[in-house]
């Protein structure tokens, strides 16, 4: 058996929309972008949703359009481009440690990584659990940060019935591993319409539409980008959009399975903890496994076919060129990376799939002399 770590979930359907919207004269962004963001906007009561063609692009637009300069504090324990979004839009990367339990950032390590030069924290909200927004919003107001939430993994979580990315600025990801699929792709939402209206100018080249003076002038305002997601693509993501709550559900209904079978080995596995006023999207199922016997872990899965993986290692401040920015100790991060294992989980995995794994980890677990 063949088991990979995600698999897209594209139904036929699906590629009948994509290719008759390749049909049409137009094929940036146009009328399924429109509904896409519709829908995101209702779907995750978030008053503006922009469509665009990555999260990273959406990372970057959120601290352009906010005219972000300074120092900006994230989860060391992230994808690299949480930082590469900061560094490639003048800013600096400020790196704090995570709460081992939730394996999200630990608010009183931002406390402790505030300066002078501090004027955002970007939130990451891992594998599709939500941080702890009561204690980051508290932060935010009292020291006056600007709050993005990198949601690239988390679609469809809520912290407290309020879903991520609706308490600061959202980015998410449709890249193919994530919750909801349009290949590349992603979106940035906004409470306020003004800078919703100048990220819409920043993701088309800074094209002003109040300059026009008549059907063919284009002027722009300000050095913008083309971070456009292309209208297939957006008929994909409205489409997939709405198998959410499915995909969401057949995600949960494995990582149950997963809990209870893998917590008979709590002498092996650290489950993520999820507490109560949070529910867990899983577009990741990760465990911590001891650092001695990760390497062997890795191999032996993968020796069956089974494609286990890490998310993160190595963390941000071990990456050669973000070293320099690498100021106080990130104690639980360097724990973190070294014992983190990602286990397949994706909407389409037949029971008989996770039996699989378990039933190989089971076989793993009983050469260790534990
Ligand atoms: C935490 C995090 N941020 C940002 C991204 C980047 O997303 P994209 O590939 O859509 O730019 C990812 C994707 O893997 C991610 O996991």
């Amino acid at each position: 058996m063949q088991i990979p770590l995600c698999k897209p979930s594209i139904d036929s359907n699906e590629l009948k929309i994509i290719s008759r919207s390749l049909k049409s004269p137009w094929l940036t962004h146009g009328p399924f972008n429109i509904k896409f963001e519709k829908l995101f906007s209702n779907k995750f009561r978030i008053p503006y949703s922009l469509s665009m063609n990555s999260c990273t692009s959406a990372l970057e637009c959120a601290i352009k359009c906010q005219e972000l300069k300074g120092e900006i504090i994230i989860p060391s324990f992230t994808w690299v481009s949480t930082a590469n979004a900061i560094l490639n839009s003048g800013c600096k990367p400020v790196f704090a440690d995570i709460e081992l339990n939730s394996r999200n950032i630990d608010p009183k390590s931002i406390v402790k990584n505030i300066t002078k030069k501090t004027v955002a924290i970007i939130i990451v909200h891992f594998a599709g659990l939500p941080c702890d927004m009561n204690e980051i919003i508290k932060i935010c107001k009292k020291y006056k940060l600007k709050l993005i939430e990198d949601s690239a993994e988390t679609l469809g979580a809520k912290y407290k019935n309020k879903y991520t990315g609706s308490f600061g600025l959202g980015c998410f990801s449709f890249f193919p591993t994530k919750n909801i699929t349009t290949t590349e792709g992603g979106m940035l939402t906004f409470q306020d319409k003004k800078l919703f209206d100048k990220a819409k100018k920043i993701i088309a080249h800074g094209i002003d539409k109040s300059l026009k003076k008549n059907f063919w002038h284009r002027e722009s305002s300000l050095p913008g980008h083309n971070y456009r997601l292309p209208n297939h693509l957006a008929a994909l993501g409205l489409s997939q959009l709405k198998k959410l709550d499915l995909f969401n559900k057949k995600r949960r209904k494995i990582a149950k399975i997963y809990d209870k079978e893998l917590s008979k080995f709590n002498n092996f596995f650290i489950l993520q903890k999820v507490s109560k006023n949070f529910s867990h999207s899983y577009q990741m199922y990760t465990v911590r496994v001891p650092k001695k016997y990760r390497t062997n872990f890795l191999d032996f899965m993968r020796r069956k076919n089974i494609e286990v993986s890490v998310h993160f290692d190595p963390p941000l401040h071990e990456q050669k060129y973000l070293k320099s920015y690498y100021k106080k100790k990130l104690p639980k991060t360097d724990i973190l990376s070294k014992e983190i294992v990602t286990l397949p989980i994706f909407p389409d995995m037949k029971k008989k799939q996770v039996n699989y794994v378990i039933s190989n980890i089971k076989k793993f677990i009983s050469t260790l002399n534990l």
